[in-house]
């Protein structure tokens, strides 16, 4: 292989070591790829890229999500960078990213233009794994089971105001469920929970909330996350279908930025 792989813990992250023009080959994509699927997360230190090659190394990965400006979104709570910024505060807590598509996205790159002085750590717990681990009877119990996903009971979690201008918008997402197990056509299985996964549906609401809770709590164990401390100009790759990711919080004026790009998902929830 054209680059040097070290794991960061047992289940979940990976630093990859490798040059940029070995980066920006389509093999090396390929191959990230499939060490991506892997490991959940990887880490590539200092890269500096510039958008145009985050964009290009992301389509050698997947499929650009036409998103942002020129396939780059801004991560970053500065209203003036982005109208909808507080709605990131979302971010601080366990979540997948787009659970209320039926094809949620696959993966996404972030890479680090500006850092927080404080917070700012990004984690990802690897659900895959967490999954596996699971007991005997919970993996019984929780098997078929569906849990209601939902805009504003997230945006509620994250303590987001609910103005009738906020409430206006988060209607237009429609609440969705999803089985709290994917069974990937890999035959691998994940846990699809996080901050926007209500309750559990044909449930007592309280129960499957605390049910749900329970999974969260179990998934966010040390033993099953990767967190980065980040430096200038690293870059991450996180495989969203596999982990649950958070970023602990940071001052709202702390001009943190990051660049995002995203790829399309290829699996519906199933
Ligand atoms: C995201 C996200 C975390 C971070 O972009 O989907 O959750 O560290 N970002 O900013
Ligand atoms: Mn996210």
């Amino acid at each position: 292989m054209s680059f040097e792989v070290i794991d960061l813990t047992e289940f979940t992250g990976s630093e990859v070591r490798v040059g940029v023009d070995e980066l920006l080959k389509p093999e090396t994509g390929k191959a990230l790829r499939k060490l991506l699927v892997e490991r959940g997360v990887l880490v590539l230190r200092g890269m500096n890229l510039s958008d145009e090659q985050q964009v290009h190394l992301a389509g050698n990965i997947g499929d650009v999500r036409d998103e942002g400006k020129d396939g780059v979104f801004k991560v970053t709570l500065d209203k003036r960078e982005n109208s909808r910024a507080e709605y990131l505060k979302g971010s601080f807590l366990w979540h997948m990213d787009g659970t209320h598509d039926q094809i949620p996205v696959f993966a996404s790159l972030l890479s680090g233009r500006k850092l927080s002085q404080d917070g700012g750590q990004t984690m990802f717990a690897n659900s895959y794994a967490a999954y596996e681990a699971l007991s005997e009877e919970m993996k019984r119990k929780i098997d078929g089971l569906r849990a209601v996903h939902s805009l504003q009971v997230s945006m509620s979690r994250a303590g987001v105001e609910a103005t009738e201008e906020n409430r206006t918008i988060w209607s237009m997402t429609p609440d969705r469920t999803h089985k709290l197990v994917w069974k990937h056509g890999n035959g691998r299985k994940s846990l699809v929970i996080g901050c926007h996964a209500s309750h559990v549906e044909g449930t007592d609401r309280q129960e499957g909330e605390a049910l749900i809770q329970e999974l969260i709590e179990w998934t966010t164990q040390p033993r099953f996350v990767y967190v980065h401390e980040w430096t200038p100009g690293d870059l991450l790759i996180w495989d969203n279908t596999g982990v649950l990711h958070r970023v602990e919080p940071y001052p709202l004026d702390s001009g943190r930025m990051m660049h995002r790009t995203t790829l399309l998902g290829e699996e519906a929830f199933a």
